[in-house]
């Protein structure tokens, strides 16, 4: 199959991407793993920031201001700058695409208060507020006449002479390997916080395919250690209680009853503060009792009906138990400011770039307008691309090989079970590489990303099925996860300072002298291939890369 433009991702950075792409004339499709839905997009519901200056007097100066101070002072300037003057307008493409903003009594898009904001900014319906974006954006793909590949979990990037020549994909419905020619590749798929399994907002999904794909394809990742926790979280679920919550008023207390940090300071005050508190006294709670009742039908019906439905909590008279939890990953393909990365046609956008928008801290609010507004870059300038070049030749053998690959998983008799190596990996990622992190952790960390490493070569699948093999994907996305793992605490032993969402309580304090350094990760500078290298010869890990990357 051949598309001048292909769109891994239907989270809103794919989906608007894909839009601004057709508008140019290219043909576009854009490939989805599994439901728009479940994106993290879907999930971010308390809002999207722009300086509209609706509720309070405002502007992208200011909006800049304050995404600088809560990244830690080393947000890339130019990727900043243009999300803070792009927004508003964005924000208006999207009222005009039809995205049923709240307004105010003025007829407005309303605006209410979130976290390290200095004045309120962030656009909302109710709590709904990603998913109903993703659904008007769909709807405009669908009548733009996109082709929205369901089921198809991207597996690999082929280049050819240094530029990208297209992608290899499994095809759910029946196991199959496919490739697909592109003339330019945009990467939207999402973050990696899924890999905390069982301590994460992020559906499992979520755990690094594009990003794993990338390394093997020679890219960079960096700032791979800035792992956001969302402080509230309902406790034992992981589903995520909206800083909307805290933006109309609700208060956090602690198991004493009392209030103990601002409710609407930034992510990583937050989520250390609450873990001190369960450390010292067990619990954390969101109260919202004090709530007009009103206000909470008509801004938080999300959070009133999960509270009930999954802890049979009553939020207008029961406290709701809250626990933080892994929620966006700052770190991710290395992107320049424009959108394009180390490979000629391939441009990165939303969570799965790394453009250093949010420095070492991201603003709630901030992460549905980065996908919005380098989305629409990142399709603009990857159809352009595509509109000057040729397709390149792809040779079925990258196919045959893949295939063979899949074919191992499939057949081979398994000897572990998937679902607990996952839990453990999120269990160990939590406890060492989680809100507060040292050298002695990070060191188990690795151990044991190593350690299951090794295991991974004997996950098959117990069932054969060919079609919706879901044991099949998440061995996939497993392996992939494992990678990502080990870039992540590579790069967290390497920011020996604290930085945002990067706490290390064996250097608390920021470093100037390190602050702004880019820790990148390559596939060559992993510390288990070369481990490996040295111990056998004929490595391992080049063995379990070959099965994967046939190219
Ligand atoms: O709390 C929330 O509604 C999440 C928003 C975000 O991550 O930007």
């Amino acid at each position: 199959m051949l598309y001048d433009v292909i769109v891994i991702g239907t989270g809103i950075a794919g989906l608007r991407a894909a839009l601004e792409a057709k508008k140019a004339g290219v043909s576009v499709a854009v490939l989805s793993k599994s439901n728009p839905f479940r994106s993290n997009s879907a999930v971010a519901s308390g809002g999207i920031n722009a300086a509209l200056g609706n509720a309070e007097e405002d502007s992208p100066q200011a909006h800049a201001a304050d995404t600088l101070k809560g990244g830690g002072g080393i947000n890339g300037k130019k990727a900043l700058h243009r999300l803070c003057t792009d927004g508003p307008d964005c924000i208006m493409e999207l009222d005009n695409m039809g995205v049923p903003f709240d307004k105010d009594e003025h007829g407005n898009i309303a605006q209410r208060a979130f976290g390290g904001a200095g004045h309120k900014r962030t656009c909302h319906i109710a709590d709904k507020t990603g998913a109903a974006i993703v659904q008007t954006l769909l709807a405009q793909c669908r009548s733009e006449h996109i082709e929205i590949i369901p089921n198809t979990q991207f597996l690999n990037i082929v280049t050819e002479k240094g530029r990208v020549a297209g992608i290899t994909a499994l095809k759910r419905s029946d196991s199959s390997v496919t490739a697909f020619a592109c003339k330019a590749l945009i990467l939207a798929g999402g973050g990696f916080a899924g890999i905390y399994r069982g301590h994460t907002t992020n559906p499992q999904e979520a755990s690094g395919d594009t990003l794993a794909a990338a390394l093997r394809a020679g890219m960079r990742l960096r700032d791979m250690e800035f792992v956001q926790f969302h402080p509230t979280t309902l406790a034992k679920t992981g589903s995520l209680i909206t800083e909307a919550a805290r933006g109309e008023g609700g208060y956090l207390l602690n198991a004493q009853g009392e209030r103990f940090v601002d409710e609407l300071a930034t992510r990583d005050v937050l989520s250390r503060a609450i873990l001190a508190e369960i450390k010292a006294h067990g619990k954390v709670y969101l109260d919202l009792r004090h709530l007009d009742p009103e206000l909470v039908d008509k801004k938080l019906p999300s959070v009133k009906k999960n509270a009930l439905m999954a802890a049979g909590l009553d939020v207008h008279t029961e406290l709701v138990p809250i626990q933080p939890g892994a929620h966006y990953t700052g770190g991710g393909i290395l992107t320049y400011p424009d959108t394009s990365t180390d490979i000629k046609g391939i441009y990165a956008c939303g969570e799965n770039a790394a453009n250093r928008v949010h420095g070492a801290n991201r603003l709630g609010g901030n992460s549905l307008l980065e996908g919005v507004v380098f989305g629409r870059l990142a399709g603009k300038n990857a159809a352009a691309f595509a509109l000057k070049q040729e397709f390149l030749p792809l040779d079925y053998q990258y196919v045959d090989r893949e295939m063979r690959a899949i074919r191992f998983i499939l057949d081979g008799e398994n000897l572990f079970n998937i679902n607990a190596m996952r839990k453990s990996l999120g269990d160990t990622l939590f406890l060492n590489v989680g809100i507060v992190r040292d050298k002695e952790g990070l060191i188990k960390a690795l151990d044991y990303v190593h350690y299951l490493y090794n295991k991974s070569i004997g996950l098959h699948c117990v069932n054969k099925e060919l079609s919706m093999n879901v044991e099949l994907s998440a061995i996939i996305e497993f392996k992939n996860a494992l990678l990502v793992a080990e870039a992540l605490i590579l790069s967290a032993q390497k920011r020996k300072e604290s930085r945002g969402v990067h706490f290390r309580s064996d250097y608390p304090e920021a470093d100037p002298k390190i602050g702004n350094d880019s820790i990148e990760t390559t596939l060559k500078g992993s510390h288990y291939l070369k481990v490996d290298f040295a111990a056998t010869g004929q490595p391992f890990f080049t063995r379990l890369l070959k099965q994967f990357n046939p190219h």
